[in-house]
């Protein structure tokens, strides 16, 4: 029987609690993963940040207990607790540091302050083992990063949006479009039906020797043949194929100039089943997050955590603080 570590997320405006186990040799299991997603912020066009905390406030409890029923557990057999320090939104981040750590003394165990960041990377665990050296692409609605991963625990950052995150473009796109929200999966959807070669996109930075994104160019893009009367499933098919092969490509190039086989690549946005099948073309080995660890989840938070404690990491002292800008 392996440690069994608790992962809460309350960094932005999903409250996640999830519980994996962590076996002596290292191997990881998830045994629940509970999200509730905010819905209040739906007629604001974004996310509330004082709602946020309160909905977290009033939620952490319940999904806490659905989180151990899934296990099978009760908390006494929780044996260390992850929960996100930044970035994100503070107020909303404070809800679930705080429940994190009083956890921990409630129940005279560790405590692991986690980055965002690495949880989203560590989700792709629940699939294989991430062995360094690798390339990391975190794709989500506030974040494109590209990240060269040399040993475990160390990050360099290769590239980086300069303007909107990938999720953020498609949720933009899928708005104007008048596809709903979120944007991904209506996108996604709609692009079934489609045509990818219906709109041309000029491919964003083109000929720069760097590895950062760029999403603007390609929302207005799809702005301007919106009004010029593009049908909606078209419009989806033509952007969803442009923002992958600018992701994919650029991704690709990195791995090629740091010598990279392995690429994880995580987030909201690497649900995306398009962008799935081109990292598979790639020949390269691609690893995602299994299926509902893609987007923001607290079993991520405690798959980062089984990291630090399978690698000897320091437990966090209590006073650590939630941040709401935290490179990695
Ligand atoms: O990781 P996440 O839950 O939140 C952040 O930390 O930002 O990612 C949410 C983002 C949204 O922008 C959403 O539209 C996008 O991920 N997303 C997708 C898909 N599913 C979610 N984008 C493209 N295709 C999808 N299937
Ligand atoms: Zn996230």
């Amino acid at each position: 029987m392996g440690l069994k570590i608790l992962g809460i997320d309350t960094s932005c405006d999903d409250t996640g609690v999830g519980v994996v186990e962590l076996a002596p040799d290292g191997t990881v299991k998830v045994l629940a993963n509970r999200v509730w997603s905010q819905t209040v912020h739906a007629t604001y066009g974004g996310v509330m940040p004082e709602l946020a905390s309160r909905e977290h406030v009033e939620r952490i409890d319940s999904i806490l207990g659905e989180a151990l029923a899934e296990a099978g557990l009760s908390l006494g057999d929780i044996g260390a607790v992850a929960a996100t320090s930044g970035p994100g939104l503070v107020g909303a981040l404070l809800v679930g540091l705080m429940y994190g750590k009083g956890l921990t003394q409630a129940l005279g165990v560790p405590f692991y302050a986690a980055h965002h960041l690495e949880g989203h990377i560590y989700a792709a665990a629940s699939e294989a083992a991430l062995s360094a050296p690798y390339l990391a692409l975190v794709v989500s609605g506030g974040h494109t990063h590209l990240f060269d991963v040399p040993q475990s625990g160390e990050y360099v950052l290769v590239g980086a949006t300069k303007d909107d995150a990938a999720g953020e473009a498609f949720d933009k796109v899928a708005r104007l479009a008048g596809l709903g929200y979120p944007g991904g999966p209506a996108i996604s959807e709609a692009a079934k039906q489609g045509d990818p070669n219906a709109v041309m996109f000029k491919e964003p930075l083109k000929g720069q020797k760097a590895f950062d994104f760029s999403f603007s160019g390609l929302k207005t893009a799809a702005l301007l043949a919106h009004r010029a009367g593009a049908a909606p499933a078209d419009l989806a098919a033509s952007f969803q194929r442009a923002a992958v092969q600018f992701l994919v490509g650029t991704t690709v190039r990195a791995a090629e100039s740091y010598g990279r086989k392995t690429v994880v690549v995580s987030g909201g946005v690497a649900a995306n089943a398009a962008l799935r099948e081109a990292f598979a073309a790639t020949g390269l080995k691609v690893v995602f997050p299994a299926k509902g660890l893609n987007t923001d989840n607290g079993a991520m938070i405690a798959l980062a955590g089984a990291a630090a404690l399978h690698t000897g990491r320091a437990a966090s002292p209590l006073t650590v603080g939630a941040e709401a800008y935290a490179p990695l």
